[in-house]
């Protein structure tokens, strides 16, 4: 154990002891040249290791710029990726503020497209009810159309109802003519109350009732009796007498109508010897020299004369009536709204018609002129139309008459209201026309 324990001991003294020995060699054999020669060589070992070092400096340097540069341009690199890292965190966000706003829109758009589709649907209901609605008017009018053929029927078989009791009565009066020797006042008394005032208006529309005037009461007798009016016959106001055919005799008003009519009445007693009516009234203007006649011609069918309204357009009116000498009450009316007219004779409707001139206006401010028919404005006369006989009383109304103001005109109970021209509205009498105030019909003359 002991001599183990001693060798290391041993080991580390023998070493130095022989390092010792060896540097004691040296430092006695050769003392100054080997350590010249030793630091020379250090020296260049030294000069060696700075080289290699400097070398190694530059190496280090060079890779440290290198380093440096990498560095840099990693910073760069870095830089950059924030810069993209940012555009494409904004462009995200904008991204997304885009979407935000699709959606939204997206939105509203479903919502309007809802209410869009509900309107349709209520459209179309609506729609598909008023389908059904149409058909039950068709339904509606389908009733009416059979109500007013019943209604028809009933007026036919009235009509001959009434042409029985005409018959009859034509009868009675004949007999009592006889028996009272032509007492004509009484049995006009008794024809004030025709059995058409008592019936009631089937048919006719706004009352205009029509009387067939191929009954028996237009027999030659009856008409000279049944006609002829009650008398007295007053509210007349004045009379004009046209003597002869002169294109000299006309009556002018100072204006015209004041506005544009769709609905007129002209009313007035006449009496004329004539063979043939001629021109009671002509209005005329610068687009249209027959806006409105009322005329007949020698030449023509003597029974009738001509109602125009704005040329054209015309139907004829019988008149045949009216050419005895007599005095008679005749009655022109006329609706654009319903298309139709209705002629007066002695309170009774001669003649009527429709799909006449409907919708036309009769313009303003025309040249209205009585006895003459106009060819130009306020001239142009041609005397085989000229009116020769008396008007009296002679009216214009702005709407359409009723039968029963017809009446009450015809046998002198006073103009109804609303006319629109009087004779008394007369401004100028040319030629020989002579002008007569009379209250009653029988002081005309
Ligand atoms: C080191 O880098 C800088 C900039 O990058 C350059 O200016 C310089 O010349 C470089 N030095 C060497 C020794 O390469
Ligand atoms: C993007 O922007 C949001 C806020 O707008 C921010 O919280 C987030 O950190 C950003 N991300 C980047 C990568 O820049
Ligand atoms: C009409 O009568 C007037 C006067 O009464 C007369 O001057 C004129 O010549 C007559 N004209 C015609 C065409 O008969
Ligand atoms: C008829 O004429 C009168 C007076 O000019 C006027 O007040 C009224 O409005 C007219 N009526 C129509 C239906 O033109
Ligand atoms: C008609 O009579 C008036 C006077 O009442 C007169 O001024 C006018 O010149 C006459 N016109 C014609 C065409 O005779
Ligand atoms: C007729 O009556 C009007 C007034 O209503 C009057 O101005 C005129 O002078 C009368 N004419 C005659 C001939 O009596």
């Amino acid at each position: 154990m002991g001599a183990l324990k001693m060798l290391p001991v041993c080991l580390l003294l023998a070493a130095v002891c022989l390092q010792g020995s060896l540097l004691q060699e040296a430092g006695t054999r050769d003392q100054r040249k080997p350590f010249f020669e030793r630091f020379r060589r250090l020296e260049e070992q030294f000069r060696r290791f700075q080289e290699v070092t400097l070398l190694r400096l530059q190496g280090i340097a060079g890779n440290y710029n290198i380093s440096y540069n990498i560095d840099t341009r990693f910073q760069h690199l870095a830089d950059q990726y924030d810069t993209v890292a940012n555009a494409l965190n904004m462009s995200h966000a904008a991204l997304r503020e885009d979407l935000g706003f699709l959606k939204t829109w997206m939105k509203k758009l479903q919502r309007r497209t809802k209410k869009l589709a509900s309107k349709l649907s209520a459209l179309a209901e609506s729609l598909s009810e008023s389908h059904k609605q149409s058909s039950v008017e068709r339904l509606h009018r389908n009733t009416l159309q059979k109500e007013l053929e019943s209604l028809r029927e009933t007026s036919r078989s009235q009509g001959t109802k009434l042409e029985a009791l005409e018959q009859q009565l034509k009868n009675t009066l004949h007999k009592e003519v006889l028996a009272s020797g032509h007492h004509e006042l009484a049995v006009a008394q008794r024809l004030n109350q025709t059995p058409q005032d008592k019936l009631p208006e089937a048919g006719g529309s706004q009352g205009h009732s029509v009387k067939k005037l191929s009954s028996p009461m237009c027999s030659e007798q009856a008409v000279t009796v049944a006609f002829s009016l009650p008398s007295p016959v007053c509210n007349v106001d004045s009379m004009l007498l046209f003597p002869n055919a002169s294109t000299e005799n006309f009556a002018t008003f100072g204006q015209g109508f004041q506005t544009g009519l769709h609905e007129l009445s002209v009313c007035s007693w006449v009496s004329t010897h004539a063979r043939s009516l001629g021109t009671i009234l002509s209005y005329a203007t610068e687009e249209n020299d027959n806006k409105l006649v009322l005329h007949g011609r020698n030449t023509a069918a003597l029974a009738s004369i001509h109602f125009v309204i704005g040329d054209p357009a015309f139907r004829e009116l019988p008149v045949g009536q009216l050419l005895d000498g007599r005095w008679h009450h005749m009655c022109v009316i006329w609706s654009s709204i319903q298309g139709k007219y209705w002629f007066y004779v002695d309170r009774r409707l001669a003649s009527t018609g429709s799909k006449f001139q409907e919708g036309y206006e009769i313009p303003p401010d025309g040249s209205l002129v009585l006895g003459q028919e106009q060819d130009v404005v306020g001239g142009g006369f041609d005397p085989s139309e000229a009116f020769v006989g008396r008007l009296a009383g002679l009216a214009i109304w702005n709407r359409t008459l009723m039968p029963g103001e017809v009446s009450s005109i015809a046998i002198g109970k006073g103009l109804p209201r609303g006319t629109i021209l009087k004779l008394a509205d007369v401004s100028s009498l040319n030629g020989s026309i002579q002008k007569v105030n009379c209250t009653c019909l029988e002081r005309c003359l």
